[in-house]
């Protein structure tokens, strides 16, 4: 598919969005007053919402990433593979796992797993989107944005095999 912005309808707008951001960063500061926070950014995709969202959070936080590779074009290879792992211990640290997109659930699930054998003192799911008709998810979302149907969907950091996440709001795929 060419890269034709034409092809996008919007979905979630850049007000939308950023008004729901605010709403999570006001609860996970309420919710970690007087605590040190870790949040773990899951790459590509987060790092549009993770550098909106740290900016509403008024708590000290340390940010690391980590890199996962589970997708090709618009589908999921079930298989989830680490492309880059954490700089920092999280032993003894809050931790607050921010995802894009909750599909299948698989990733979230695999890096949580991953996570929690480092001993955090707690672990929490932030994700902007869910896709809840998919769920194989053996947890809950501690910190969601928005549920949406399963449309595949692109911009503000999530991507069509690495194209359109520099839009700065979320649309929708054209075919
Ligand atoms: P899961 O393991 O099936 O939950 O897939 C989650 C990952 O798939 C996310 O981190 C995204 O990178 C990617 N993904 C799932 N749905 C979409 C979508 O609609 N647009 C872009 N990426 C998606
Ligand atoms: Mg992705």
């Amino acid at each position: 598919m060419k890269k034709n912005k034409e092809n996008i309808a919007s979905f979630l707008s850049e007000e939308k969005i950023k008004k729901r951001i605010s709403e999570l960063g006001k609860k996970i500061s309420d919710d970690f007053k007087n605590e040190d926070i870790v949040i773990i950014g899951v790459l590509k995709g987060s790092f549009i919402f993770l550098a909106d969202l740290v900016r509403e959070i008024k708590v000290p936080c340390k940010i690391e990433f980590i890199g996962v590779s589970s997708y090709e074009g618009t589908e999921s290879t079930g298989h989830v593979r680490i492309t880059h792992d954490l700089s920092a211990e999280v032993m003894n640290k809050n931790v607050v796992l921010v995802e894009d997109i909750v599909d299948t659930g698989k990733t979230i699930d695999y890096l949580s797993e991953m996570i929690r054998m480092r001993s955090p003192k707690s672990f929490k799911l932030c994700a902007l989107l869910s896709k809840p008709d998919k769920h194989e998810l053996n947890q809950k979302i501690d910190y969601l944005g928005f549920e949406i149907g399963n449309e595949f969907v692109v911009g503000y950091g999530l991507d069509y095999d690495g194209m359109y996440r520099e839009l700065p709001y979320i649309g929708v795929l054209k075919c």
